[in-house]
């Protein structure tokens, strides 16, 4: 069973400055709730209900957004008001959250081995929120099940266009089911003409906690920066790590443009629906 999930939440945000300069790009709203809210509330329907996070400087309203404010529940008591506050009690009441830091802005990769002492030793998953995810079963459920049948490592991925591709992880691989790839290539932000594939990963992992190891000797790569990529692939030489093309939507908020657009669709088809 897997119960545990890592929320790398580090990041400076620059893509978001000046709205990132004092607060979290993770607290951004996506109409009215917070973009974390979104992938803790996704995890946990997948049944990984105990939340690590791996923050940095700045980010403490995210450990109050997970908190009780006495104050605000107190003065909006008994309120019609109180209704807005009910998916995040919901959230509250069946999570546990745990808080480490990442003192120096490593890489991915390293956020990941910060979160070590969070996860010991069991397969765990991974969420970037900036990466907001929409499907009508949550992309980390249908992972789940795909790692009960193959206990191995998982990347989801999405085809993107040739001149996106070197913003990504992007895999080669064979496909051993429909929109199930054994990985046997992982490149950094390629040069499409380098790229294996246009297969993307996207921010949602299912990780084996044999990737702490492989991380520990996992060297700077891209940037300086240690890459989960780089040791996802000496995973997949190893053993087995597999790509999966995920059912649903992604919008990348880390982006201006990304953002907007998920702003309007869940304003469109969540919010409104509701
Ligand atoms: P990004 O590079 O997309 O996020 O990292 P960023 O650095 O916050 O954003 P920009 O590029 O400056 O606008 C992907 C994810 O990995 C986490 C980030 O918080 C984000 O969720 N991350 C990245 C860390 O936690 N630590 C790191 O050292 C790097």
């Amino acid at each position: 069973m897997i119960k545990k999930c890592l929320f790398p939440v580090a990041g400076y945000g620059t893509r978001f400055l000046p709205a990132t300069k004092s607060m979290p790009k993770e607290m951004l709203p996506v109409v009215n709730k917070p973009l974390v809210q979104y992938g803790v509330e996704e995890a946990i329907e997948a049944g990984l209900d105990e939340v690590g996070f791996v923050t940095g400087r700045g980010k403490r309203a995210i450990a109050d957004h997970f908190d009780v404010s006495y104050e605000l529940e107190h003065q909006i008591a008994g309120t019609s008001k109180e209704q807005y506050l009910e998916s995040i009690r919901e959230v509250m009441s069946k999570g546990s959250f745990s808080f480490t830091r990442q003192t120096e802005m490593a890489g991915l990769g390293d956020a990941i081995l910060n979160g070590r002492r969070l996860i010991e030793n069991q397969a765990f998953g991974v969420v970037l929120s900036d990466d907001l995810c929409v499907a009508e079963e949550g992309v980390l459920s249908q992972m789940v099940k795909l790692y009960k049948q193959f206990r191995c490592s998982i990347v989801a991925v999405q085809e993107v266009p040739e001149e996106d591709i070197h913003k990504f992880g992007v895999i080669g691989g064979e496909q051993i089911k429909e929109g199930i790839y054994q990985v046997n290539q992982m490149v950094e932000k390629p040069d499409p003409k380098d790229a294996p594939s246009n297969l993307a990963i996207i921010g949602r992992y299912i990780l084996t906690p044999d990737i702490f190891e492989i991380l520990e000797n996992t060297p700077p790569g891209k940037n300086n920066e240690v890459q989960l990529t780089d040791a996802l692939m000496t995973q997949a030489t190893d053993g087995c790590v597999l790509a999966y093309k995920f059912k649903g939507k992604r919008f990348d908020c880390g982006s201006v443009a990304g953002f907007v657009n998920a702003t309007n669709y869940v304003y469109e088809n969540i919010y409104g629906a509701k």
